[in-house]
């Protein structure tokens, strides 16, 4: 086994205790597998976990961290955890989080966190929310909330059917003063070299394993799947200039700036293989699905699902759980209110339907600065406003108002662009 040299090493060891210096280089992961192996072989099975020194933590680390930690605690070793921030408490680095047993934390805040998934319903419950997160935080490109919920089922879905356990680990978060996502999926199953094994594929090795993975068409069995997955989030990964890395058993795939490598030796754990599948989207970089799966357009069943008989698209204010009483509200259904105009390029209008009063910030926030974004004109081109009472249209009329003002005084409302605080 490589041993590290101790000055360059992210994780520090001090007899039984590990400091983490950082938890976002997968080198963490390598240095952690490494340990997590010697302590299997050895009488010591007590592990002292030191975040101390964390300051960033990102779900290509996180994810198989807690995936490992939970594993290898069902064979003997335990850990005790020092100095755990909010944000790695609320992450649940410890221990991933269940789906079914937090239903609610997973429908409003599914990002942020290490869930566990172990069913179908899981992955559909987790990659709803996801989705719906992501379009009340921030604003999206045309393409890219349909590009990414395409490429996590099949990512999601994967761990299903070809890792060999019913179970898998997912994590994503926003990173946005670079306008990117990331999300990373891990499993503790079998791996890509050994799924292809016997297939007619027949890779050499691991690392051979992973650049047919990512071909159009390879798949372990056609009568079970067609070999599209991996492959269309490879090309939609490219188109979008992200970042794709695959590391399964002892090799790593990795796609930045459509370039790929492929290189060996990495260390794995000691009694299986595993996946991981990491990903990063630029979120203000149009996607064509059509045009990186050859032709192919999934159908949008969000935005079927808020059209009527005749196409068109209603937004019933009072069925949003946020209210219309916080300026958050207001900026949450203004980014979904762009996100569903992005994607689908139609009218939406916006029912005031049973919404008695509203807060003149909530208005500015939704109203006002939907009418900055896309000018007066655009504006009214795009949003039909409907059943507002009196009171609220002599509310939002006032804001918008200021709002208007503020802009055409020079105000620097233009920088204001929805998602970016
Ligand atoms: N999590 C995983 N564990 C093991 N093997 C995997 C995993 N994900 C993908 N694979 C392997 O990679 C192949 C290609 O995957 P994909 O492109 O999604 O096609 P399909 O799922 O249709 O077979 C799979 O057939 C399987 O052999
Ligand atoms: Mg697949």
């Amino acid at each position: 086994m490589k041993k590290n040299n101790p000055s360059e090493a992210f994780i520090r060891q001090d007899g039984n205790e590990l400091i983490f210096d950082n938890l976002k280089s997968p080198k963490v992961v390598s240095e952690f597998v490494e340990i997590i192996n010697s302590s299997l072989n050895s009488y010591n099975k007590h592990l002292i976990l030191n975040f101390k020194g964390v300051t960033a933590a990102f779900p290509n680390v996180c994810v198989p961290i807690t995936g490992i930690i939970e594993n290898v605690s069902s064979r003997g070793i335990n850990f005790e955890f020092y100095y755990l921030s909010e944000y790695l408490k609320k992450l649940s680095i410890k221990q991933p989080l269940q789906v079914q047993d937090n239903r609610d934390l997973a429908k409003n805040a599914s990002l942020d966190k290490v869930w566990r998934f172990d069913s179908a319903d899981d992955i559909y419950m987790l990659i709803n929310s996801f989705v719906d997160e992501l379009s009340r935080i921030i604003v999206c490109e045309k393409g890219v909330l349909e590009g990414f919920e395409w490429s996590i089922n099949e990512v999601l879905d994967n761990v299903l059917q070809h890792s060999g356990k019913n179970f898998g680990y997912v994590m994503g978060q926003v990173h946005p003063t670079t306008k990117h996502f990331v999300f990373c999926v891990y499993d503790t199953g079998q791996g890509i070299y050994n799924s292809l094994l016997s297939s007619i594929h027949k890779p050499q090795n691991p690392a051979e394993a992973l650049k047919l993975a990512v071909k159009e068409g390879v798949t372990r069995d056609k009568k079970i799947g067609q070999g599209n997955g991996l492959w269309g989030l490879h090309q939609i990964v490219s188109e979008n200039t992200g970042k794709l890395s695959i590391i399964s058993g002892s090799a790593c795939y990795n796609l930045i700036n459509h370039k790929s490598t492929v290189f060996g030796n990495i260390p794995q754990l000691a009694y299986d293989n595993g996946c991981i599948v990491d990903f990063q989207i630029d979120y203000s970089k149009e996607i064509s699905i059509s045009k990186a799966l050859g032709g192919y357009e999934p159908v949008n069943f969000k935005i079927e699902s808020l059209e009527d008989n005749y196409g068109n698209i209603t937004i019933e204010l009072h069925s949003k759980e946020s209210g219309v009483g916080t300026r958050k509200s207001g900026e949450k259904i203004r980014n979904e209110l762009i996100n569903v105009y992005k994607q689908s390029n139609k009218i939406i209008t916006l029912d005031f339907e049973n919404i008695n009063i509203i807060s003149s910030s909530f208005a500015d926030e939704l109203i006002g600065k939907l009418v900055t974004e896309f000018g007066f004109y655009g504006f009214n081109n795009i949003f039909k406003l409907r059943n507002m009472n009196a009171n609220v249209q002599s509310i939002v009329q006032r804001s918008v108002a200021q709002r208007m003002m503020e802009s055409f005084n020079g105000g620097d409302s233009k920088k204001d662009v929805p998602g970016d605080k």
